[in-house]
């Protein structure tokens, strides 16, 4: 899958393309990644890209036109792609969300807003508008990385094949992960669970089943 960014802060985005998860999806020729500066899409000398509200108000806004031409230019290299626009005002993104754009985007290009937001006719050019949670960062950048990592770890082969199925059965709902433990058996007076320890395969089966709930 190739996954195009268009962003202000391309270099935000070096770290974490060359690390872990990221890195061997590449390596293994399952995810392909560029950075687009929407910078070279600005207007004049200066390559302005944002200006004021209209009808006022503080701050500035991302103009259309730069953003617009930076989806068309990703969208040249590949044209099937779906255009993901995070932000506040977006659909809740969830597990469900990840699995439909592992499973149905053909590619993925991010357009991250900054300043205080963005010309609203841009939204005539993206397919899905994602807000990663009921909270404001500063700028699309960081949640475009969490909606490309939970994409890219659900492409067949990126992650190893036991740990792709047992991922499956975290999708359901709202159960996560069970609480695991390894060496030492006891730290600073703090026990792993004795069924842990037990050998008592369909009994520490119950125990992880009866504890694949979310913590508070
Ligand atoms: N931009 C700023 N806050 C955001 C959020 N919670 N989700 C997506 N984009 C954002």
């Amino acid at each position: 899958m190739q996954i195009q960014v268009i962003t202000l802060f391309p270099e935000m985005f070096k770290g974490v393309f060359s690390s872990s998860m990221l890195l061997k999806a590449e390596k293994l020729k399952l995810a392909r990644y560029s950075l687009i500066d929407l910078r070279d899409f600005g207007k004049g000398p200066r390559h302005q890209v944002d200006d004021t509200p209209y009808g006022g108000g503080d701050g500035m806004l991302l103009m259309v036109d730069p953003l617009v031409k930076a989806i068309e230019h990703a969208k040249k290299a590949d044209p099937e792609a779906s255009v993901v626009l995070p932000t506040p005002r977006g659909e809740i993104y969830t597990q469900y969300q990840a699995n439909s754009l592992a499973e149905q985007a053909k590619g993925l290009i991010l357009l991250c807003p900054r300043y205080e937001g963005y010309d609203e006719r841009v939204t005539k050019w993206v397919d899905y508008q994602f807000s990663i949670g009921r909270y404001v960062v500063t700028g699309g950048e960081i949640p475009a990385m969490v909606i490309i990592d939970s994409v890219v770890r659900l492409i067949p082969g990126v992650l190893g094949g036991a740990k792709s199925a047992e991922i499956e059965s975290y999708q359901d709902g709202d159960k996560v992960e069970f609480p695991q433990y390894t060496r030492p058996e006891v730290y600073r007076g703090l026990k792993v669970p004795k069924v842990l320890i037990s050998g008592h395969h369909q009994e520490i089966a119950n125990w992880r089943a009866g504890n694949m709930l979310r913590g508070k």
